[in-house]
């Protein structure tokens, strides 16, 4: 069977990608960003993962508000980095773990998660960025094949922490269940705190993402039991990506080993953290 090798969580604030793109990632105002990251990519190299499930969500480049599912699984072949204004970034396309990704199609709507079903859809800066932080800038290919997962967290009504973590809790059944002796790690991307929009733009809450990188490890209960209401009044209306960090949590075991955090604020207008996690 697939074995689950750990979770990862992480920040995709768009002009981290810049940064690399620029090669100013060890600059001054970069490089205490980009150290954190030290860990976790080495992280990743070791234990060598074949598949990488990223839980994410779309900023109005390949969804729009005019259509708005609030889970959509990608079941692609090939991944296009998503061209979000200034034309697709010179970065590698993204392989499709194809027949796991229809596995977990069925299992979610026979578990009642009815995602929308992708063909064929463009990833944004919230799948690039955490895919260059975790397994480094490539100019060929992806060391790994990939599975979106894409939450609407951005035209409410957007999915409850709870129901994040339902999702999460179903995804390690069927990491469990899949015939295949693959290694698979899952990715929970988004926030820490930040709103960039309305009469709070710029909002940007250090002790919250610090309560929360400390924490979410050890007492994700605190979490799953928040409001989405509670995710906007305390990490911003962006900051509310966080609920998909829950998914990958919901995967792992109730104790887990935190193997590594980093945190820093802000990377542009967002508060800006990772962490690695083992089950025990
Ligand atoms: C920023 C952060 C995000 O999470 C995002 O999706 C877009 C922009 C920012 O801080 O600039
Ligand atoms: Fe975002």
């Amino acid at each position: 069977m697939a074995q689950l090798i750990g979770g990862l969580g992480t920040s995709h604030v768009p002009s981290i990608g810049v940064a690399l793109d620029k090669g100013i990632d060890q600059t001054p105002d970069w490089k205490p960003f980009f150290d954190g990251y030290d860990y976790p990519k080495q992280w990743v190299a070791d234990k060598k993962p074949d598949i990488a499930i990223l839980v994410f969500n779309d900023h109005g480049n390949s969804i729009f508000l005019d259509r708005v599912p609030t889970f959509t699984l990608g079941v692609a072949e090939e991944y296009l980095p998503a061209d979000e204004g200034w034309g697709r970034r010179d970065i590698p396309s993204f392989e499709g773990a194809v027949d796991f990704s229809w596995y977990l199609a069925d299992k979610m709507v026979e578990n009642h998660f009815d995602p929308m079903i992708a063909r064929e859809i463009d990833v944004d800066h919230g799948f690039q960025v955490p895919m260059e932080l975790f397994f480094g800038s490539q100019k060929e290919n992806w060391p790994v094949k990939v599975v979106p997962i894409f939450v609407n967290t951005v035209q409410f009504p957007i999915p409850t922490p709870q129901r994040c973590w339902d999702l999460g809790v179903l995804l390690r059944k069927v990491i469990e269940s899949y015939p295949t002796d693959e290694k698979i790690v899952v990715l929970g991307t988004g926030g820490l705190s930040h709103q960039l929009q309305g009469a709070r733009a710029g909002f940007l809450n250090p002790e919250a993402d610090q309560e929360w990188i400390e924490t979410f490890a050890s007492d994700p209960e605190k979490w799953r039991n928040l409001t989405r209401e509670d995710y906007v009044e305390k990490f911003g209306s962006e900051g509310a990506e966080l609920i998909m960090w829950l998914v990958m949590r919901g995967c792992m075991d109730t104790e887990v080993d935190q193997k590594h955090s980093h945190y820093f604020s802000p990377a542009s207008m967002t508060g800006a953290g990772c962490v690695v996690l083992e089950n025990k």
